[in-house]
């Protein structure tokens, strides 16, 4: 029997298998290099894969237009600058953030962004920064600006061998913010370690506490919506190339 006849009854028998034919779609017509170079791609935290028609659209971009750097007023800048801007308002709208809520800044990786949150944030001897266990090396990283400054830092341990936050020693935690400081919260929304998806509802909780919180979204967002008009973190982090591969070093 042909390999058509053979599928056609396989089909017949299995027929949740053509529901996922546009995935085969999309694999033929923008992931070919995957077969063609025989591989099986399963990392799906630390890098996505750029589709083929991405780098495509961009070389147009690029042999179509002429950019210069931008902040300046000749066309050329201003291309850029229309350009950067149209990304930045595109960015917000797409997870739902309002313009005069949310500032977004282009930072050439995730840690870059944190690092940003770390200089800035206004630590002091009164403050408190709490972290999960499961943070991001980069996360923790933030804990050397709050040392610092005086401020006390406090890790939120994993449970085994579920790898969650024991949810009552951190409400227990978050009800220790100190009013006299900046009290500075931070969690994954999805561990890149355990590739658990903690709760967000911790957000408001934490924020009514007196917290400030920072979402590191860096590993959640390739695989999940985050919608930043039903939860409000102080501060977000993500990474562009963790969703969709190209241009590496472009996160916010
Ligand atoms: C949850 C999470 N946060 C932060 C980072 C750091 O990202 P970057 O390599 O862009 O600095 C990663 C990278 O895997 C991550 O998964």
């Amino acid at each position: 029997m042909s390999l058509e006849k053979e599928f056609e009854k396989f089909i017949a028998a299995y027929p949740a298998y053509a529901t996922t034919e546009k995935l085969d779609t999309l694999r033929a017509s923008d992931y070919s290099r995957l077969d063609r170079l025989g591989h099986v791609y399963l990392d799906y935290t630390g890098g996505g894969l750029y589709a083929e028609s991405q780098i495509a659209k961009h070389q147009q971009l690029l042999q179509n237009n002429v950019f210069g750097n931008p902040h300046s007023s000749n066309p050329t800048s201003m291309a850029a600058s229309a350009l950067v801007d149209s990304a930045r308002a595109y960015v917000l709208e797409f997870f739902n953030a309002d313009p005069v809520e949310y500032e977004l800044i282009f930072t050439p990786n995730a840690s870059g962004a944190l690092k940003l949150v770390g200089e800035s944030y206004p630590f002091n001897e009164q403050s408190r920064y709490t972290l999960a266990f499961d943070n991001h090396n980069s996360v923790n990283g933030l804990r050397e600006f709050a040392h610092a400054r005086g401020a006390e830092v406090t890790y939120i341990p994993v449970n085994l061998p579920e790898l969650r936050l024991p949810e009552e020693l951190l409400r227990n935690t978050l009800k220790e913010a100190n009013p006299e400081g900046n009290n500075l919260f931070s969690f994954p929304a999805q561990s890149n370690f355990s590739g658990i998806q903690h709760p967000l509802s911790w957000i408001e909780e934490a924020k009514a506490l007196g917290w400030d919180v920072l979402l590191d979204a860096a590993a959640f967002v390739p695989t999940n919506k985050l919608d930043l008009s039903r939860i409000a973190p102080d501060f977000v982090v993500l990474s562009f190339y963790k969703i969709f591969g190209y241009p590496t070093f472009l996160c916010a």
